[in-house]
């Protein structure tokens, strides 16, 4: 089965770009960004195939399927979050998806002479004197195309207000010839761990960790504005530290079930008083734009919200009724995380109409949750690698 996922948080097509000031080392700037909807789709098994496919697959350690389908994912589900990293001496810049479910940074390259792309950026290795060019080439297939490029290496930065949060220049990444993917955004970095890695390309995070002076701690941290409807709120991502502005109360700690993705235990999801799914994983993911649950447990919420199929994926359900909808809850390592219908409902207007948009949806075979950017939004969500943990927090809402 295929499910169709598409997911428009607001009409408004556009960047918009977060304002607030980041008082922590290596703060990223984060915008929300929205996809052309006739332009994009994509599923969420083609993501995370690995874990269906995981045993098949388990002596390959290279498979370039892989990659593809993670990239064209990440941006796969109407809206997403981008902030700038630079690569290389000088810096080249790029404005990045950083997508906690997978593992691979890649970005458009430039072969040979040729123009520059106009709508994206491409990574031009001749002139960067820290770049080398490795011999080994990934081939990354985009749904009906195909790009193929060489793993470079190269310095990475995240563009921190100030403060260096870089690798040094063995990192490598792949560069692709990008095909499908129209202006948006130039590439994806993903942070995951590396045993998703396709080719097993060390992500960069790690790298930057290593850098004690720079980098005491060894989390990263991400906090999207719950208020959608601002065009000028955004998000932040903090690596090497968190940023207590945007959270209050206190962090509440998640060991990870399993350190490939950001998986953890999810013990039982009620929906009002109903308890509707037994304990399965979670993924927290932040290149995924919405929620994603076991189709037996989604049913029941489709059903008792009288959620409408439309043809792009989504489903819409009656404004009006939407304060009578009942708070979706996980029980989590022993801890409650709600979510209203303001949180898991998008209300926006379309021509003089009012329309809601269903947050949720069922993340078919896989079987499991994903736990993408409508979870994000209220829950401040600290990675933390090296105690091997999530921490969620009550986000901030910036007006
Ligand atoms: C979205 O993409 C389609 C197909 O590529 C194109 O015809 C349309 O003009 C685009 N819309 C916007 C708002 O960019
Ligand atoms: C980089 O240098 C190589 C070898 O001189 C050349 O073939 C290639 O076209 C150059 N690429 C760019 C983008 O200038
Ligand atoms: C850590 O980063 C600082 C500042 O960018 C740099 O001077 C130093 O060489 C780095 N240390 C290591 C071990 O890479
Ligand atoms: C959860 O597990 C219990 C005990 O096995 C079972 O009775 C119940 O039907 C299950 N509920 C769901 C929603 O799967
Ligand atoms: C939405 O719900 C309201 C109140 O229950 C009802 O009056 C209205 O007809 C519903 N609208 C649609 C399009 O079903
Ligand atoms: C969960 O909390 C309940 C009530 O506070 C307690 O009785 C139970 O032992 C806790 N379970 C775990 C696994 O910590």
């Amino acid at each position: 089965m295929i499910v169709r996922i598409f997911f428009i948080i607001s009409i408004s097509i556009g960047y918009s770009s977060a304002q607030y000031k980041v008082s922590i080392p290596g703060g990223v700037q984060i915008k929300r960004s929205h996809f052309n909807r006739s332009q994009i789709e994509n599923d969420l098994q083609s993501k995370y195939s690995n874990l269906l496919t995981a045993t098949r697959n388990a002596a390959s350690s290279f498979t370039s399927l892989y990659v593809s389908t993670q990239s064209l994912t990440a941006y796969g589900l109407g809206s997403y979050y981008a902030g700038y990293i630079t690569i290389g001496t000088p810096p080249q810049q790029f404005l990045i998806v950083f997508d906690t479910g997978s593992s691979n940074l890649w970005v458009p390259y430039q072969k040979g002479a040729e123009k520059k792309h106009k709508k994206y950026n491409t990574f031009n290795c001749n002139i960067s004197t820290t770049c080398k060019s490795t011999k080994r080439r990934i081939s990354i297939k985009y749904g009906k195309g195909m790009a193929k490029g060489p793993i470079m290496k190269d310095i990475v930065c995240l563009d921190g207000l100030g403060v260096d949060a870089c690798t040094n220049k063995n990192q490598r990444f792949a560069c692709v010839t990008k095909k499908t993917v129209k202006g948006a955004f130039d590439g994806i970095l993903g942070m995951a761990w590396n045993s998703m890695s396709v080719g097993k390309i060390k992500q960069p995070i790690d790298q930057i960790f290593r850098n004690k002076s720079n980098c005491p701690e060894e989390v990263f941290a991400f906090w999207l504005n719950p208020n959608t409807e601002k065009t000028t709120g955004g998000g932040e991502m903090s690596i090497c530290g968190i940023d207590s502005t945007k959270y209050t109360g206190e962090i509440t700690w998640i060991p990870l079930a399993k350190t490939d993705y950001w998986r953890i235990k999810i013990n039982s999801v009620y929906f009002g008083t109903q308890l509707i799914g037994n304990q399965t994983f979670g993924i927290v993911d932040t290149g995924t734009s919405l929620i994603a649950g076991p189709p037996s447990t989604i049913d029941v919420i489709l059903t008792l919200v009288q959620a409408k199929a439309k043809k792009d994926g989504t489903y819409k359900v009656n404004c009006t009724q939407k304060s009578t909808f009942p708070t979706l809850t996980f029980y989590i390592n022993n801890n409650t995380f709600d979510l209203t219908p303001e949180n898991y409902i998008q209300q926006f207007n379309k021509k003089e109409k009012q329309v809601c948009l269903l947050g949720i949806m069922s993340s078919g075979p896989l079987n499991m949750w994903i736990l993408g950017d409508v979870f994000i939004r209220p829950y401040y969500t600290v990675f933390d690698k090296a105690n091997k943990r999530v921490g969620f927090a009550q986000s901030v809402t910036i007006t």
